[in-house]
């Protein structure tokens, strides 16, 4: 049987976590993140394949790349999420449910992060609870799966 694999995108400056404002990101670092979220998915028969990147272009070919291959796609645009409309249309372009995440609450942070221009297309959005966030996606997308 063929793998079912789960998108896992990172954004700008995700890199950067453990070291990057941890008061409102965490201390955690990215590879404990994608860890958590790959153990949540093979507790659910899932793949997770993971790609961070800092310039918009290479997220999208990632899109591109996940269609008709892989069953879902889980983000987290990082600011990229504010105004990156290019994203937006590869994910309108996938068969699969989509998760967007984040660590902090956009929502009660400044107002331009008020805007995301991924939640239209996305099935939810998980924000605010941190790490735990990223097991909580997978959850969502393995659900959603599940129908
Ligand atoms: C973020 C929230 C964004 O506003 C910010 O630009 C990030 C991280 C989060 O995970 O909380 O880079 O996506």
């Amino acid at each position: 049987m063929n793998d079912l694999i789960v998108l896992l995108l990172s954004g700008p400056n995700l890199n950067l976590l453990g070291d990057r404002d941890p008061l409102i990101y965490g201390s955690d670092t990215l590879t404990h993140h994608v860890s958590e979220a790959t153990i949540a998915a093979e507790e659910r028969g899932l793949v997770i394949e993971h790609v961070q990147s800092n310039h918009e272009g290479e997220l999208v070919d990632a899109i591109h790349s996940a269609r008709g291959r892989c069953v879902g796609i889980i983000i987290n645009p990082g600011a990229f999420t504010h105004y990156a409309w290019a994203i937006h249309d590869a994910l309108a372009a996938f068969d699969g449910p989509i998760v967007e995440v984040h660590l902090s609450n956009p929502a009660a942070r400044e107002p331009w992060r008020h805007t995301s221009v991924v939640a239209p297309v996305a099935a939810g959005t998980v924000a605010g609870f941190g790490g735990i966030g990223y097991r909580m996606a997978v959850r969502a997308v393995a659900e959603l799966l599940e129908g």
